[in-house]
């Protein structure tokens, strides 16, 4: 294990490591999954606008107010929220919310991530469901199967925790390197093949051909909440990410490279689903099964669509497991800063303890806990960091921080921003409901 710099903390090797490594967490199954079914139900470009602004807006500014709260004080969410707030209980409360969201969401982002494994089996052994019927028919076994899903998510969960277990720069930063450099070669490559498919033009005019009308308050909704799913946002990742950062590192800049490589990421993803399906005269409002019903059997009919398939998978498995990765890192670094347990029995604890009590996706519908962890949760997750950033950071603790002025109109703005516009718009999505 490689020697922490100061007071025994771990630190990122170099800062494209840490970019990688953040990169690596919000690009995910969200961007795949969850994007292209949303996008697909909710009108395409309007969905698509609704969601690049609402990264600009919110996303940015809020990723960088978790960065600084992990780097301001060298502590994951529970203990920094704690020294932050000077030990108030609501807090700390408000802490261990991120800590048990993260919790619930691995349990399930894991099943889904062991769904991705299966099917990179399946293709890598030619294997894949050739017609549409087929292929309902095999998803449906594979999800409806405890037994058929604990092989893949058991495989799922150990790679994961193997990682973690390695530490901050012999797992996370290590691994996210290579696997976020194969991932984002693969989609480039992927995505300007997609591009000479028939179905291309018709895929880019679903997704940037804006139609004002098909912003509804729903989409605008939908849009907003996926924003902190898709860039890891609101139960503390990104505050432990930042607080393995070393002194010198300008925030903003590796915020924006993030959610630009995410947002892209997202964008590319899209290209290459739509154009395939267009190309097959289907439509995209297929729901949650896109990427899982629809796509194998299109993939059976192209020319080289079995090798298509094996790195489509394989993209898949590789974002998968890196986000996973920064899920369990929420619980392990909790254990490690709060309880002073070390970070092998953290991790490994942590991840049977997850690993047991996300079986129950194994066996039952997660359209609820995707809605609850991956949706609540995570606003209530974001709303404190924006309050703690706007309301109870000094502003000159935060031109310390980022190594600016106290009178910076850029630092004023995002003060600004974390102090009343974030908050507000945040609250009326808690309160619209309709996460
Ligand atoms: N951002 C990841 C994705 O797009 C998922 C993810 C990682 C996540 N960490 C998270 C979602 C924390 C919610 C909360 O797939």
């Amino acid at each position: 294990m490689v020697k922490a710099v100061t007071n025994n903390r771990e630190r990122w090797q170099s800062k494209w490591g840490f970019i990688l490594a953040s990169a690596g967490s919000a690009v995910g199954l969200g961007n795949f999954w969850r994007f292209s079914y949303l996008a697909g139900m909710n009108g395409g470009a309007a969905f698509i606008l609704v969601y690049l602004v609402s990264v600009l807006v919110i996303g940015i500014p809020l990723m960088i107010a978790e960065f600084l709260v992990g780097k301001l004080t060298g502590l994951s969410i529970v203990s920094a929220f704690r020294k932050i707030s000077g030990n108030r209980k609501l807090w700390v409360a408000l802490g261990l919310i991120g800590v048990i969201a993260s919790f619930v969401t691995l349990g399930y982002y894991a099943v889904i991530g062991g769904w991705v494994v299966s099917y990179l089996g399946q293709a890598l052994s030619g294997n894949l469901p050739a017609d549409s019927v087929a292929s309902t028919a095999a998803f449906g076994l594979l999800s409806t199967t405890p037994a058929l899903q604990v092989v893949w998510y058991t495989l799922f969960s150990l790679i994961v925790a193997g990682i973690v277990s390695q530490g901050v720069r012999a797992g996370i930063e290590k691994y996210n390197r290579i696997l976020m450099l194969m991932f984002l070669v693969l989609l480039t490559g992927m995505a300007i093949y997609a591009l000479t498919l028939p179905g291309a033009r018709e895929a880019l005019g679903f997704m940037f051909k804006f139609d004002l009308n098909k912003i509804t308050p729903l989409v605008m909704l939908l849009a907003v909440g996926h924003t902190f799913f898709s860039l890891s946002l609101g139960t503390g990742i990104m505050i432990a990410y930042g607080s393995y950062l070393p002194k010198k590192i300008t925030l903003p800049f590796a915020s924006v490279v993030i959610s630009i490589i995410d947002a892209m990421v997202a964008l590319l993803a899209g290209i290459v689903i739509f154009s395939i399906v267009f190309s097959f005269g289907l439509l995209p409002d297929s729901g949650t099964g896109i990427a899982f019903v629809t796509l194998p059997p299109l993939f059976a009919a192209m020319p080289g669509g079995v090798y298509l398939a094996a790195i489509f998978f394989f993209m898949l498995a590789a974002a998968a497991i890196t986000s996973a990765v920064s899920i369990l890192e929420v619980v392990a670094t909790y254990l490690m800063d709060e309880w002073k347990i070390s970070r092998r029995i953290s991790t490994w604890g942590s991840a049977i303890f997850i690993y047991l009590f996300g079986l129950i996706w194994t066996a039952n519908d997660i359209t609820l806990v995707d809605k609850i962890a991956g949706g609540y949760l995570l606003v209530l997750g974001a709303l404190a960091v924006s309050l703690l950033i706007g309301w109870t950071v000094p502003i000159n603790s935060l031109a310390k921080t980022l190594q600016t002025k106290t009178n910076h109109p850029m630092l004023k703005g995002f003060y600004l921003l974390n102090r009343y516009l974030i908050p507000v718009i945040l609250i009326c999505l808690l309160v619209s409901g309709t996460l």
